[in-house]
């Protein structure tokens, strides 16, 4: 139990880092929350106009995640619930900063974060997904809720070659978390819907 509780605070604190925040205030002294739609990340940070902190903010995103997983991995090697619990907490870390007020972003960069370092295929197959939905429909929060959708799906794919399917905790983790983007995009889903959700390049939410 000490080894999950250390796996959950250590990936929080690194989840909990907020990177559109600190890299916008920094470079452009811009607040990124009283822009466009008010989250943190590498989507909101791109309608300040400039694509290097959007950029920098989504690696950096989906840097943590997958360093959160990849060094309980590396600690607690043979227990992949140690990772999921250490990833799952930087996710949540992300969604709900104690730095922030525990008003956080949506997580779509810290998920993709996660699926890379806990079974890269399942990565770039959710990665491909948003490439591919946000080219069609030039919407990152659809984008996001596509490949969210189908994450776990792709996850328990028989493809013995590439890993998959993925280890239960995997599953699990990748289950929860798309569910948890779902919630935390009410708001997208309700302008998408109405057909007012910004397009990507549209410099105002
Ligand atoms: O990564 C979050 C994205 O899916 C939506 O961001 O700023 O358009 O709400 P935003």
């Amino acid at each position: 139990l000490g080894t999950l509780a250390l796996a959950a605070a250590g990936g929080y604190l690194l989840g909990s880092i907020p990177f559109g925040v600190i890299l916008t205030r920094l470079v452009t002294g811009e607040d990124v929350r009283s822009i466009g739609s008010g989250n943190i990340g590498a989507t909101n940070v791109l309608r300040t106009g400039r694509k290097d902190l959007a950029f920098a903010t989504l690696i950096l995103d989906a840097g943590k995640g997958a360093a959160a997983f990849l060094i309980a991995q590396a600690l607690f090697p043979g227990v992949p619930a140690i990772a999921a619990v250490a990833g799952g907490a930087a996710f949540l870390g992300h969604l709900f900063p104690v730095w922030l007020g525990f008003k956080g972003g949506k997580g779509v960069a810290t998920f993709f974060g996660l699926l890379l370092a806990a079974a890269w295929p399942l990565g770039l197959m959710a990665g491909a997904t948003w490439l591919i939905v946000a080219a069609l429909f030039r919407m990152s929060s659809f984008a996001a809720l596509v490949a969210a959708a189908m994450a776990p799906l792709f996850a328990l794919l028989p493809l013995p070659v590439m890993g998959l399917p993925a280890s239960g905790p995997i599953l699990a983790l990748a289950a929860a978390t798309a569910l948890l983007i779902w919630i935390r995009h009410h708001e997208n889903i309700a302008r998408i819907l109405k057909g007012t959700e910004p397009r990507i390049g549209a410099k105002k939410g």
